[in-house]
């Protein structure tokens, strides 16, 4: 359990307040000085921010930097994204991991071509009914692009608020966080006005000190306000969480593996199951079969592969 932690405090009105002025006045300084100078930190332009966000959602900064700007040299306005063909957004997303994500980005541009002629609307409500984008996206875009005031909470910020404000947000038993109570407190210490400076700052804090498995407390700038701070790994929230897998890899590294020998199958356009399989995973034999055949049914549901048979054989390639 929570052991060891200190007990939440009772607060008053005025305390709680000052906690809150002291603890955003300390991060935005930290910010200041210390925040990341990122390429789409200075980009307004919707579309730009939308596929940032979606890239940084799931990969980490240092190869955003490298694919970023290629993926908008491929497609560089939502209309071209909107009118490509799904296999070459899927290559163009090479090295990116998740690749359902590059489909989700341009069923996502066709939607905005079709219903908003090419214009991503301003207000989350409106973003979030569109195909591809989740509570996180619509806040990110509103307020990164068009400088609503609004919170962005993704893993790393969930994460965060909850080792700040364990009492509000973990349950004791489990150490689970509940969205919807970081989402609460997300929103009441938005800083006023500076929504886009601070979750920014958030963003970076989480990415780069309060991290998910050995967290640098000694350099954090909310150190002196942070009950979790030099927690043992036991007492502290992680944030993560296990993924089904096979032989000790996650099945989202065999996906990737899967779409990655698909993409490189230049000229020959397809490729039959079992030569697949031994690509993608050297040790398989017939006790994978089924796991196999079931990841591929997983992909070809997503769009991201297609299953033929020809010749009795099972052939793959990636979809048109
Ligand atoms: N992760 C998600 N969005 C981000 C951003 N705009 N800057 C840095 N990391 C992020």
């Amino acid at each position: 359990g929570l052991a060891g932690m200190r007990p939440p405090e009772r607060r008053s009105r005025a305390g709680l307040w000052r906690r809150k002025s002291t603890i955003t006045s300390a991060l935005l300084r930290w910010y200041r000085n210390c925040g990341r100078d990122l390429p789409w930190r200075d980009e307004h332009d919707p579309y730009r921010v939308v596929v940032s966000e979606v890239m940084l959602q799931q990969t980490q900064v240092s190869r955003v930097l490298l694919k970023y700007p290629i993926f908008l040299k491929r497609f560089p306005t939502l209309e071209k994204l909107a009118r490509a063909k799904a296999s070459d957004v899927i290559r163009a997303w090479q090295g990116m991991g998740y690749n359902n994500r590059a489909l989700r980005l341009r069923l996502l541009a066709k939607a905005v071509a079709h219903r908003f002629k090419g214009k991503l609307p301003r207000d989350v409500a409106e973003l979030q009914n569109l195909p591809g984008i989740g509570r996180y996206t619509a806040h990110a875009v509103s307020c990164f692009a068009f400088g609503n005031q609004v919170t962005v909470v993704d893993t790393n910020v969930a994460r965060l608020l909850s080792r700040l404000f364990p009492e509000k947000i973990a349950s004791k038993l489990c150490k689970r966080t509940d969205p919807r109570r970081v989402w609460e407190i997300a929103e009441w210490i938005l800083p006023g006005r500076r929504a886009y400076e601070w979750n920014q700052a958030l963003m970076d804090l989480g990415a780069t000190i309060c991290t998910a498995r050995t967290p640098k407390c000694g350099v954090c700038p909310l150190k002196s306000y942070c009950p979790s701070a030099h927690c043992t790994r036991e007492q502290r929230i992680t944030g993560s969480t296990r993924e089904p897998g096979r032989d000790g890899l996650p099945n989202r590294i065999y996906r990737g593996r899967v779409v990655e020998v698909l993409r490189n199958l230049n000229g020959r356009k397809s490729i039959d199951v079992r030569n697949l399989a031994r690509k993608i995973k050297p040790d398989y034999d017939g006790n994978d079969g089924r796991w196999f055949k079931r990841l591929l049914r997983s992909l070809e549901r997503d769009g991201l592969v297609r299953l033929r048979t020809a010749a009795s054989t099972q052939r793959v390639s990636l979809p048109d």
